[in-house]
């Protein structure tokens, strides 16, 4: 085949790239004008929004999704115990583990998907489980279905890390609205970025007022709350400490992007979607690359991300580079990192998987002829 001369693109790509404009800003302006930067009414608002978009019965927002995770298992009540985890996953899935003084049991990744296998959970479940977590690796959603059977047969908890997942669905429910406990990220590549920020989605209320307590320090009632206390002349100072918690809340500021970000989730994921599409539909031929799966049935993915597979990844993600183009690895095997080295095990599909994938560029901005070139690099890559 000849090749086609590339449509050069004269400036760098790079892997993610948050996505806003003039109503962020504007958003942020209002809060600062307002006077009132703390954990406040526009929080209140977002995590109304939230728990509203997902279907879930509480929504409670904090500064991560590393914090989301350390709150949800801490009610989850793991201390003590063992949770089975992936190892293909951001550390601080992980590291939340290790915060609350638990074990994590690492389970294999199905090779389709790289989400973790079902088959492999079960083979892992001792008495000393207490939880599960699945992490929706790029969007596409774990088999929580199977998960979910396996935890009501030993009396355990799911907990879902959906940093990838804000907008997925699963066999028609959204994620945030399927397990106890839910974790989101809203870092500046996610989905929906705040600059920083978590929510875990739930329904249990008593977990609600102890997550509320929990992420500010333990006290019992917010300053924002106390500031509209009727009783009082408008700020009522009581409050009580029932428990230490920890300094994991939010503020206007970040929710006020939040709440605008919400309002373009979906429009920005179909983009996702169809550059996901895009990149599959120029790709596909090429017998020395592997594609990931992105469509399922009742499955709609957030498409967070759009990771290739090749045996010469490292040499691909280079002649991109050279072009340019910027590519991201994920994840380096979490057991093969030094802290989790006395909770490694042998994880053959892991193993193998994790030295192909790359990741190609996907955000919502990245244009369609952004897309072409890089597919056209791609397909001029001299692989023989
Ligand atoms: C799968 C996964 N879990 C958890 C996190 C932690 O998110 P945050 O940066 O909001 O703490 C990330 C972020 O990169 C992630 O990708």
């Amino acid at each position: 085949m000849t090749p086609t001369k590339i449509q050069v693109i004269d400036h760098p790509i790079p892997v993610f790239r948050p996505f806003s404009g003039e109503e962020e800003i504007e958003a942020v302006a209002e809060v600062l004008r307002s006077g009132w930067w703390g954990q406040g009414p526009k929080t209140v608002a977002f995590e109304k929004q939230f728990a509203e978009f997902v279907g879930a019965e509480y929504a409670v927002s904090v500064n991560s999704a590393t914090a989301a995770l350390h709150l949800a298992l801490l009610v989850a009540g793991v201390e003590g115990g063992e949770v089975i985890t992936t190892p293909m996953t951001f550390v601080s899935t992980n590291h939340a583990i290790l915060y609350n003084n638990a074990t994590p049991v690492f389970a294999d990744i199905q090779a389709d998907t790289l989400n973790i296998d079902p088959d492999d959970i079960k083979r892992k479940i001792t008495s000393k489980t207490r939880a599960i977590i699945a992490v929706h690796y790029g969007g596409y959603p774990a088999d929580i279905e199977r998960i979910q059977a396996l935890a009501a047969a030993h009396n355990l908890i799911v907990i879902e890390d959906a940093a990838h997942a804000a907008g997925t669905t699963y066999k028609g429910k959204s994620v945030g609205s399927i397990s106890p406990l839910t974790c989101f990220s809203f870092h500046p590549v996610k989905n929906l970025a705040t600059g920083d920020g978590g929510m875990i989605t739930l329904e249990d209320g008593d977990w609600d007022a102890r997550l509320r307590r929990l992420r500010w320090v333990g006290i019992n009632k917010d300053t924002w709350v106390r500031s509209r206390d009727k009783d009082s002349a408008g700020y009522s100072w009581e409050y009580d400490v029932e428990e230490i918690g920890f300094k994991c809340h939010t503020n206007d500021i970040n929710s006020a992007i939040g709440l605008v970000q919400l309002g373009r989730l979906p429009g920005t994921n179909a983009r996702r979607r169809e550059i996901a599409a895009l990149y599959t539909e120029g790709l596909r031929d090429l017998e020395w690359l592997q594609l990931p799966i992105t469509t399922g049935e009742g499955i709609v993915s957030a498409q967070h991300n759009y990771v290739v597979r090749c045996a010469f990844r490292d040499q691909l993600a280079d002649w991109l580079r050279d072009h340019r183009i910027a590519t991201g690895m994920h994840y380096i095997p979490n057991h093969l990192h030094a802290v989790y080295k006395p909770y490694a095990t042998s994880l053959p599909v892991t193993e193998r998987e994790w030295t192909r994938l790359l990741t190609l560029p996907l955000y919502a901005a990245l244009t369609d002829s952004e897309v072409q070139y890089i597919i056209d690099v791609i397909r001029q890559y001299p692989h023989a």
